[in-house]
């Protein structure tokens, strides 16, 4: 048994609590008295329909109720009068003031969308589907998404001839301008979250502004742009847009409790844990707590950890009902959060930064900010794409307690101190500055656009462009760097949407006669991990699958897994993956995206060949799009890779690990405390030669005799 100390408040008050648990104690100090940055505006007045007065009774009022309790709600007809007048339209609102499911609603209901569709885009897949799922309900379909309102994401469309609003991530839209770009099924674009500034919106902001630009000069069914965001710097998007028109929503949010930790905590995880038991210790049981981490592993762990302790008798406080929330969550999942937990019950989420801005979660009475979040960064001198855990930005710290302030005065708890707060950076650096961008100069290139010629709100780093450029000549996508068109392999590869490596090897396989194998390594490497790997069940789960492990890597040991599901009888498949620890919904997600990947090779005319058990085959096959990813064996456990000749070591999770191969292939690198690679298949020094000679010529190898 321990003792925590908190300080409460500037006053002083200490309360003390005993649990037990292994957490260190965290102490704050609460520094305010600061409520997220407010915008200021409406001429309207604002009533505050929930307070906290019915905050204890979990009201239960009905959807229409719920949709007319809305900020957004007062503002119906002045925003429809503005949608109506204005072609382009910037609207900037509180997250959970009704902006995404309200708004696509009032324009449809308004007709304002004539004979075209509303188009609503998302950065996060999870995003688009579950807003989908509730504008269906709203509007009456029921959970039956597909009719009027439908969504699509990769591999993945719900939509029928019905569908007049159509929420789709970003990724998606991009994709669709490739085979129109007009956007002609549209009347109107609403690109949503822009604030997130995630590649695709960006690229999409230039592609949604020529289209317009050129449908009304070919007199073509005109297009609205809607530009939706949370708070944030508006004359510059504004700017971009022609100087176009912005209105403010107001709102209602409540002032928001800061604490900050006293002294620098490195292991916010378990600080996450210690700060939710402080809380759940005092709060009433209806005070729901959203935690913020960076991703599946550490949430699922967090949850695991408070599901145990809060069922320790002496641990003091209601039941606990613990919900995560990630990308690679099934959907169904994801869409628990959104239930209100029982009576005296206490909710409590554990998200990524999807809770930021893209979804709401209503009850929320507390927050607790690890101040930490994953994100991809793209370093041009290390040639090396990562998925690196890094601090959020300041504006992401405001966003994040805002989510405690929604229905009445709250609390957030940031698990950093006050300076730590002052050191990170104000805002976002917008993704298409950090990114690779080999698949957006592919995107634009069929699109017969140069990314240097593409109006971009803010450009590109010339090094990243030049980078991506090099890439696809390497892969053959293009001739030279200054092309402006692709190659007839360059539009081949265009027409998968996957990473333009991914499609390579799939265009190769035929070569090698192993399109089977190949189509279903890219879908798995497509699909969330189809591999289970509970904290406390590790060793048993890597013990039942060793016997699908291969040499020869990752790659092979995911297709040994998945030729077995497949070799297994119907009405074995659940017994057998829960056997096998495998993930039946991913797996099969896999199989669904692999029957659609091979729907585009039939349609080119491409031979399902098989190599059966010629691994040589499919790993050659491997190089032909993977060549620029190599890491060759220096000494002891340490690898170096080919291109920029950084330090990497094989990851924990890999079938490799433990194993020291002279030269693999990957797909990922992780950045935690060294750099990891991911996804590994060992390959022969003279394959490289073979099969990439041009490369090789300008990034030698140290260890000549393979593997
Ligand atoms: O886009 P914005 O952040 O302005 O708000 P919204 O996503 O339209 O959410 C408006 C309201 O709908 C919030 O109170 C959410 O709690 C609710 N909502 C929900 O209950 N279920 C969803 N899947 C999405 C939103
Ligand atoms: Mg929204």
């Amino acid at each position: 048994m321990m003792d925590s100390k908190y300080n409460a408040g500037t006053s002083g008050q200490v309360s003390k609590f005993q649990m037990k648990m292994k957490p260190t104690p965290i102490i704050f100090s609460k520094t305010g008295p600061p409520s997220p940055k407010k915008i200021k505006l409406s001429n309207e007045n604002q009533k505050h329909t929930t307070s906290n007065g019915n905050f204890n009774n979990r009201p239960k009022i009905s959807i229409q109720e719920h949709r007319r309790k809305l900020p957004v709600f007062g503002k119906r007809n002045k925003l429809l009068e503005l949608i109506k007048n204005h072609n382009t339209l910037i609207i900037l609102g509180e997250t959970g003031s009704g902006k995404t499911t309200q708004i696509p609603q009032y324009i449809y209901s308004a007709r304002l969308q004539e004979n075209g569709k509303i188009a609503v885009t998302q950065p996060r897949r999870v995003a688009a589907i579950s807003v989908a799922m509730r504008v269906a309900q709203e509007h009456g379909q029921g959970l039956q998404v597909g009719d009027v309102v439908g969504y699509a994401v990769r591999f993945e469309d719900v939509t029928s001839q019905k569908t007049k609003i159509k929420f789709l991530t970003d990724g998606m839209l991009l994709r669709e301008a490739m085979f129109d770009r007009l956007l002609m099924e549209y009347t109107v674009v609403i690109l949503d979250e822009a604030h997130e500034r995630t590649l695709h919106t960006d690229v999409l902001f230039g592609i949604v502004k020529r289209a317009q630009k050129i449908r009304e000069d070919r007199n073509l069914a005109p297009l609205k742009i809607l530009i939706m965001s949370a708070t944030m710097d508006v004359d510059h998007f504004s700017r971009y847009f022609n100087n176009c028109k912005a209105v403010y929503l107001e709102g209602r949010t409540y002032p928001v409790n800061i604490y900050y930790t006293i002294k620098p905590h490195d292991d916010y995880q378990t600080s996450c844990v210690a700060t939710f038991f402080k809380i759940h210790k005092e709060a009433p049981p209806d005070h729901d707590v959203l935690i913020f981490l960076t991703g599946q592993e550490e949430i699922e762990a967090c949850a695991h950890q408070i599901r145990l302790l809060s069922k320790d008798p002496d641990v003091q406080g209601p039941t606990v009902k613990v919900c995560t929330l990630y990308a690679a969550q099934p959907s169904s999942q994801q869409l628990s959060v959104f239930q209100p937990a029982p009576a005296n019950t206490r909710k409590v989420v554990i998200s990524t930064n999807i809770a930021e801005t893209s979804v709401t979660i209503p009850g929320i009475k507390y927050v607790i900010d690890s101040g930490m979040v994953k994100a991809r960064s793209f370093h041009s001198s290390t040639g090396l794409e990562l998925l690196k855990t890094q601090k959020i930005s300041q504006e992401q710290a405001w966003q994040r307690a805002g989510r405690a302030g929604r229905d009445s005065e709250g609390y957030c708890y940031r698990l950093y101190t006050r300076s730590q707060f002052e050191l990170m950076r104000k805002s976002n650096v917008p993704e298409i500055q950090r990114a690779n961008l080999t698949t957006v100069a592919l995107q634009l290139l069929a699109l017969g656009i140069h990314s240097v010629n593409f109006d971009f709100m803010d450009k590109p780093q010339k090094d990243a462009v030049l980078a991506a450029f090099e890439q696809l000549k390497m892969l053959g996508a293009v001739d030279n760097i200054m092309a402006n068109g692709l190659t007839s392999l360059g539009k081949k590869i265009a027409k998968f949407p996957l990473d333009p490596r991914f499609s390579k090897i799939i265009l190769s396989a035929h070569q090698y006669g192993c399109l089977e194998e190949a189509l279903t390594v890219i879908s798995l490497l497509s699909s969330e991990s189809i591999l289970l790997n509970p904290p406390n069940r590790r060793e048993q789960a890597r013990n039942v699958r060793q016997k699908f492990c291969s040499a020869y890597g990752d790659h092979i040991t995911h297709l040994n897994i998945y030729r077995e599901f497949n070799n297994v009888g119907q009405s074995n498949k659940r017994n057998w993956c829960h056997e096998h620890f495998v993930n039946m919904r991913n797996i099969l997600h896999a199989r669904e995206i692999r029957n659609q990947l091979e729907e585009i090779c039939k349609k080119a005319d491409m031979t399902l060949t098989s190599c059966g058990s010629q691994m040589d085959q499919l790993r050659k096959c491997l190089v032909t799009g993977l060549f620029m990813n190599v890491a060759e064996l220096v000494r002891d456990k340490q690898y170096i890779t080919l291109d920029k000749k950084q330090a990497v070591l094989i990851h924990p999770s890999s079938s490799l690990h433990g194993q020291q191969p002279g030269l693999v292939i990957f797909t990922e690198v992780v950045q935690t405390s060294k750099c990891y690679l991911r996804g590994l298949t060992t390959i022969e020094s003279d394959w490289l030669s073979e099969i990439a000679p041009e490369y090789l010529k300008n990034h030698h190898m140290k260890v000549t005799n393979g593997s």
